[in-house]
């Protein structure tokens, strides 16, 4: 799974590398230098045909940006969050409206806050300078300051988009004086963070007020009150999250050596804001995946049935010891829900019953004999944490013309008798039914069956991936080819080259191996936005666990995601959102 999502980022940069050139013929790259501004006008009153005007238009309350407004709107307005699409995109066709309601609120309520949006496919030089590989992808731009835009890290609705800009247009938290206010300020909500600071422009406060600019859900309040420190019963610099639910009061206390990281901070907060036991619903789902709490453990019921309702309250019981490593859901078979059942491979009827699922590889662990005492399972989890509990997977029973067919069907329980046959070369196709990809490259695979079905050593073989689980095989695209020579050893090669019979058929005559190839990727076209499919592939997946709704798309990318979730990188690492990003790559194909 690493190797693969290493691979995909590998690619994303080799196409970046490539395309960078290719741009940097545009005048847009100017602006990158000092003083940008002023060269790119100069060059403009040379081109006599284009017609140049830094004139400020708008569409639905949105600024129309491109190369030659840019900088004026910049200059303009002192918060201006730009909004980088394609016109093919379909999240940025759904994103559009409810931009461009926080576009009418936000400019309704301040001069100094504006939306603006870029075609990132018209506007290559844009695109270019602000690193754009995602769509949609938006940038905050403060003060004027072109060179060091913020990534927006809030929703993607219109309440979210006002709220996050609000937390930045204002100020983020709310300065408690006295023990009077304080208490009604906690009072009011059912969640609010209050932090503790000695000295209010010290860096732990400074770091606090920008986790307050992303935890934007949460209302914040902010003192160095010596009453109120003593009060709450504080010595020391701290953050307090007080809740009307579970834990009521969480403190967070400063570590002098070390200080507050705005980023641990956000993530706590993130983790400790959400009830112990998350019910699964459209609503809830963005925070339980955007929590990116390692692992889930999923207690599926049917909420008619009082019986089964009952069993929350032993899950409960289980839930506390595991805060921050496991997040421990309810799942409403008969509601939200049951559109992540197959994704588990269950039925309504299955219900109640208890799934442990590992977010990085999608495992999933179930209990031998079920129990739902609260000893029961906390036992099991600890059990599956301690790697004591070996994964359970799915396999679909091997329909019965699976081997006389040209393309052979494989299923989990038939896969390693076929794959690893020490006789045959066998080249299997791990496919997605909502990928369109797979669906691009099924006839070629049809016809390679067809090609090879009288060769007695080579079987052109396909399994879905979705329905049938493997040991060792983690599959993190769709789709993945594997090669399995014949002989000993238990040889896998992976096949990464263009999906057509002839490259596929070389690869397999030469033994697994392709003449050496310029890589594919160098193929992209330098104009974008050309022959791009209108319905990008995975979105036409089912909802499923691990997908985390709020991932843009990016060009890059050959393949449909089966894993959207990463656990975060140890520190000093890439911004985990960073990486999401481009391992949410949407599907789009080039060349
Ligand atoms: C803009 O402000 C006016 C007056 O305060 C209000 O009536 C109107 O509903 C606001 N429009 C939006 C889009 O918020
Ligand atoms: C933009 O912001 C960065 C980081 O805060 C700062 O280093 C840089 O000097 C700013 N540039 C301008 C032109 O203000
Ligand atoms: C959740 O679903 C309900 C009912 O289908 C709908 O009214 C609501 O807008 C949805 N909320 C979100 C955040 O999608
Ligand atoms: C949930 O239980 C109710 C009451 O027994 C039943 O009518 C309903 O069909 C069940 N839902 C599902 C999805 O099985
Ligand atoms: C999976 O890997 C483990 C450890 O290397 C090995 O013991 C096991 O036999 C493998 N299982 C299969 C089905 O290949």
């Amino acid at each position: 799974m690493r190797g693969s999502g290493a691979r995909l980022l590998w690619l994303l940069v080799l196409s970046l590398a490539w395309l960078g050139p290719a741009w940097g013929d545009s005048e847009g790259l100017e602006g990158k230098e000092e003083d940008g501004e002023v060269v790119a006008e100069e060059e403009e009153e040379d081109e006599e045909d284009d017609v140049v005007s830094d004139e400020l238009k708008e569409e639905d309350s949105v600024l129309v940006l491109h190369e030659h407004n840019f900088a004026r709107a910049l200059s303009e307005f002192r918060l201006l969050l730009v909004e980088f699409y394609a016109p093919w995109c379909g999240h940025c066709q759904r994103l559009a409206p409810e931009f461009a309601q926080a576009a009418a609120t936000l400019r309704n309520g301040s001069e100094a806050v504006r939306l603006g949006k870029v075609d990132a496919t018209a506007q290559v030089g844009l695109s270019t300078e602000f690193g754009i590989n995602a769509y949609p992808t938006l940038k905050l731009f403060r003060d004027g300051n072109r060179t060091h835009p913020l990534a927006y890290t809030g929703r993607m609705d219109a309440n979210g988009i006002v709220r996050w800009m609000q937390r930045r247009a204002g100020p983020s938290a709310t300065l408690l004086q006295d023990t009077d206010t304080a208490a009604a300020f906690i009072s009011a909500q059912d969640m609010v963070v209050v932090g503790f600071f000695k000295d209010l422009k010290g860096e732990a406060a400074q770091a606090f007020y920008e986790a307050a600019g992303e935890v934007v859900d949460v209302a914040f309040g902010v003192t160095e009150a010596d009453e109120l420190f003593e009060a709450y019963g504080l010595s020391v610099d701290t953050v307090c999250l007080f809740k009307k639910f579970d834990e009521e009061r969480t403190d967070f206390p400063v570590d002098p050596a070390r200080g507050l990281d705005a980023a641990e901070l956000t993530r706590l907060l993130r983790v400790h804001s959400l009830e112990l036991v998350m019910e699964f619903s459209n609503e809830t789902s963005s925070r339980i995946f955007g929590a990116k709490i390692p692992h889930h453990m999923l207690l599926f019921l049917n909420k008619s049935v009082e019986e089964q309702l009952a069993l929350r309250d032993d899950f409960r019981k289980a839930a506390s010891n595991f805060r921050g490593e496991v997040l421990f859901v309810v799942v409403d078979v008969d509601g939200y829900g049951a559109t992540v059942l197959p994704f588990f491979g269950l039925t309504p009827a299955d219900a109640p019953t208890l799934r442990f699922i590992k977010m990085e590889n999608n495992r999933k662990y179930q209990m031998d004999e079920e129990a739902f005492s609260a000893t029961a399972v906390r036992d099991f989890v600890q059990a599956v944490l301690d790697g004591k509990v070996k994964p359970h997977l799915l396999s679909e029973e091997p329909p019965e013309d699976w081997d006389t067919r040209p393309v052979k069907v494989l299923v989990g329980k038939t896969f390693e008798q076929v794959a690893f046959d020490e006789t045959k070369n066998v080249f299997v196709k791990f496919y997605a039914p909502w990928c369109a990809h797979c669906k691009e490259m099924a006839a070629a695979w049809e016809e390679l069956g067809e090609r090879y079905k009288d060769h007695e050593d080579i079987v052109i073989a396909e399994i879905d991936a979705t329905a049938n689980e493997l040991e060792n095989i983690t599959i993190s695209g769709y789709p993945t080819l594997h090669y399995f020579p014949a002989g000993p050893g238990r040889k896998m090669i992976e096949y990464r080259s263009t999906r057509d019979v002839e490259t596929f058929s070389k690869f397999l005559e030469n033994g697994g191996t392709l003449p050496e190839e310029p890589p594919v990727v160098s193929k992209v076209p330098p104009s974008l936005g050309q022959g791009f499919p209108s319905t990008p592939g995975w979105l036409q997946a089912p909802a499923r666990w691990g997908m985390d709704p709020a991932l843009p798309h990016s060009r890059m990318g050959t393949g449909c995601l089966a894993i959207l979730f990463l656990p975060s990188p140890s520190a000093g690492d890439q911004d985990p959102r960073e990486q999401h990003r481009h391992r949410g790559a949407e599907s789009v194909r080039h060349g």
